[in-house]
């Protein structure tokens, strides 16, 4: 029985009380769970990514993460969550191009004020970057680059992984070893994955799907 990890019930968010964005978002995902959410361009998928995330809060409604409510958290209790509770992984790696990659996946346990020690050596070994730890990200290829990127998603422990397109940059080498990556994420480290992609399946990469049609999630396939 696996324990449900994030909950979002009943999500709505609209600007300017206007343009309604989401419209009744419901969506649970357990540990150790791949959930594929498909969209065409302006559909919401970033928008629902952030809210789940606690990088944005909903106009109305509930996101439960980790047994605890965020959807009208603080910015300030938002931050500690998204540094200790979720691990992002985004188009582009966003890597720190004045650290190593070694660096990189250690920065999340910095900001923490945590040991790196053992966890980033374990990240590195499983993630096959230690042939890569003491190269800068100009110095590797766009989809090692994704490879750091979830191996420092990772770092704190996170309960969901939320990645917003991860493979729309790759080629289909790069796009298979980033999801190899995120298989590894979901059964050696018991995270949730919720990956965003405006395709309705990615090669090898098995899911429980949903698509978002202008702010309307529902089951898919
Ligand atoms: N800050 C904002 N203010 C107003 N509208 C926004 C804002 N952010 C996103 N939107 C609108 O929300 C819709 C969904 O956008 P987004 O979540 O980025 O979709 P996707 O990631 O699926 O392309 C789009 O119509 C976009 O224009
Ligand atoms: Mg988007």
């Amino acid at each position: 029985m696996m324990t449900t990890v994030l909950a979002a019930s009943g999500v709505w968010k609209s600007y300017d009380g206007r343009s309604v964005v989401l419209r009744d978002v419901n969506l649970e995902a357990r540990a150790g769970e791949a959930v594929l959410i498909w969209g065409a361009n302006g559909s919401g998928k970033t928008t629902l990514l952030s809210i789940l995330g606690g990088l944005d809060i909903p106009t109305k409604g509930s996101v439960v993460l980790g047994g605890r409510e965020i959807a009208r958290l603080k910015e300030s209790a938002l931050a500690k969550v998204r540094l200790h509770d979720v691990g992002f992984v985004f188009q582009t790696h966003n890597l720190i191009d004045d650290l190593t990659v070694e660096e990189n996946v250690a920065l999340p346990l910095r900001l923490a004020r945590r040991p790196a020690d053992d966890r980033v050596a374990d990240l590195l070994q499983t993630f096959e970057l230690v042939r890569l730890a003491a190269r800068r990200p100009n110095e590797i290829s766009v989809g090692e680059g994704q490879r750091v990127a979830v191996a420092r998603a990772l770092a704190n422990g996170p309960k969901v992984i939320l990645a917003d397109e991860p493979t729309a940059a790759l080629d289909a080498k790069g796009t298979a070893a980033v999801l190899v990556a995120f298989e590894l994420a979901r059964t050696s480290f018991h995270a949730a994955l919720i990956v965003a992609s405006h395709d309705a399946e990615l090669p090898g990469f098995s899911a429980e799907v949903h698509h978002l049609e202008e702010g309307t999630l529902r089951p898919s396939g």
